[in-house]
């Protein structure tokens, strides 16, 4: 379907214009069970994750109306476990001058007892010039998000219309609030300006450039810049855009991380080494960790299981998008670990045996450190499929989806690799109606991938160098 900037930007007036687009999406075999997937239409980024008085409340970005990136409200889910989730509704509308074309993302803050949100207001005047505005809104005793009439502050006029997704921190030492704005020059290069105020709603004013030592030009836009700390290190984790980057074939967005130090009085962060891959998968982006997490020493995290530009088969049925199973953060040296909430394997019904691939499963993989191949989704007959295989010698996994029925963004990449540090010795694989998880050795290299399996690519196969056990899932999300 084409769709036109009129139907794109389409205003949601009421519940009931999305019932029948509810009914047509609800049916789809591919509705996710137990992920946070858009209600309708389209989610991509998390947004506002935070912990509060026993809750966690999570937003997605949210256009109603079908496939396609127009319109975007946020919409609300909370969850007491992170496994359990239930729609809360929109939280947030684009019904004011300073947003009118779109709340898009952004990130909360806990402050004495209150929850405030922090979005880009994407404004567009009569000629779709842009003007992103950087606004907030309070969580009140109904659960409802209000807006502040007026945005905290408004573009800087030398730098793109790019300025977007406020990561919100307030930092002790300095008793003061700093956001962090993913940015893109007048010269194309991506960079984040950081604002700060020691009031929470008012008085912020420019500091400057946050400059990441060694990485002076890296991108060409930062999109949702998140920075937290966990333990004694601090995680910059963005968005990268308008680059290749090693490794991943012919896509220009990427989701990166640094463990390092941020410096509040020269606005450097200085990593400890290179940037990595914050997952090696297909679609995976814009990740967020929660703030307000009880246990310093641990992050959550969530991100989009998508790519801009990408495009998934769901679109003929006129939805598309998921949220990535929330992930409990870990920091070993210069890495963070990532593991399944724990708590998780309380949605196993049952143990499985035999090669038959349920909708809902968790695989638990150990490799005895040979070279091995594992297929999943296979046909009956133990054919095509996607395949894992892991070559001992180069200690690399390689994962390939072209094999499978539904081939989609083949012109991006069709096969990844993750380069191991040492020897494969065990997967947690993660399967859900259309998406798979995997956490490689322990959480140290993650995996996260859309797939599409059609009925007859319900079997997996592998070779005598694994050994697996398989349990059954059940649902955990709202319909
Ligand atoms: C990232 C992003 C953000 C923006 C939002 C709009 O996927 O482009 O930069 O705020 O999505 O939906």
């Amino acid at each position: 379907k084409e769709w036109t900037r009129e139907e794109r930007y389409r205003v949601l007036k009421s519940k009931d214009e999305i019932a029948p687009l509810y009914e047509i999406n609800k049916v789809s075999n591919y509705r996710q069970k137990f992920h946070v997937q858009p209600i309708t239409g389209l989610s991509n980024d998390p947004n506002g994750f935070i912990y509060h008085q026993g809750k966690w409340h999570l937003f997605y970005q949210w256009c109603p109306w079908g496939a396609v990136h127009g319109l975007k409200y946020w919409y609300h889910v909370v969850s007491k476990d992170l496994i359990h989730w239930e729609n809360e509704g929109v939280a947030l509308a684009p019904d004011t001058v300073f947003d009118n074309k779109g709340c898009y993302s952004g990130t909360g803050i806990s402050s004495h007892d209150q929850i405030y949100v922090f979005y880009t207001g994407n404004h567009r005047d009569e000629n779709w010039v842009r003007k992103p505005y950087t606004c907030v809104a309070k969580l009140n005793e109904e659960g409802k998000l209000i807006k502040k009439d007026t945005p905290l502050f408004a573009p800087r006029e030398d730098y793109t219309e790019h300025q977007r997704d406020p990561m919100i921190v307030y930092v002790e030492e300095k008793q003061k609030y700093f956001i962090f704005i993913g940015a893109r020059s007048n010269e194309g290069r991506g960079t984040a300006l950081v604002y700060s105020s020691s009031k929470l709603l008012d008085e912020w004013s420019f500091q400057g450039e946050l400059r990441v030592k060694g990485y002076e030009e890296f991108g060409g836009m930062w999109e949702c810049p998140c920075l937290t700390t966990i333990g004694d290190k601090d995680v910059l984790i963005f968005s990268p855009q308008y680059t290749k980057l090693p490794g991943r074939g012919e896509c220009t967005n990427h989701n990166i991380y640094f463990v390092g130090k941020m410096d509040y009085d020269t606005l450097t962060f200085i990593p400890d080494t290179h940037y990595r891959y914050l997952d090696y998968g297909f679609d995976f982006y814009a990740a967020q960790m929660a703030a307000n997490v009880e246990d310093k020493n641990k992050g959550v995290m969530i991100a989009w299981m998508g790519l801009p530009d990408n495009h998934y088969p769901t679109e003929e049925e006129q939805w598309e998008g998921s949220l990535t199973l929330p992930r409990e953060i870990f920091v070993e040296g210069d890495r963070l670990i990532q593991k399944p909430i724990a708590g998780f394997t309380k949605l196993r019904i049952k143990e499985l045996s035999g090669r038959v691939l349920p909708s809902l499963v968790e695989l638990e993989v150990k490799c005895d450190g040979h070279s091995s191949d594992l297929r999943l989704f296979t046909k009956k007959d133990g054919s095509d499929g996607l395949m894992i295989h892991y070559d001992s010698h180069y200690k690399m996994i390689t994962v390939d989806k072209s094999q499978l029925d539904k081939r989609f963004n083949e012109e991006v990449f069709e096969a990844l690799d993750i380069p191991l540090d040492e020897d494969l010795d065990s997967m947690s694989i993660f399967i859900d109606q259309s998406s798979i998880e995997l956490f490689i050795n322990d959480g140290k290299y993650t995996f996260t991938a859309h797939v599409y399996p059609t009925e007859e690519e319900s079997y997996f196969d592998h070779d005598e160098h694994l050994d697996i056990k398989s349990y059954e899932l059940c649902s955990s999300v709202d319909e």
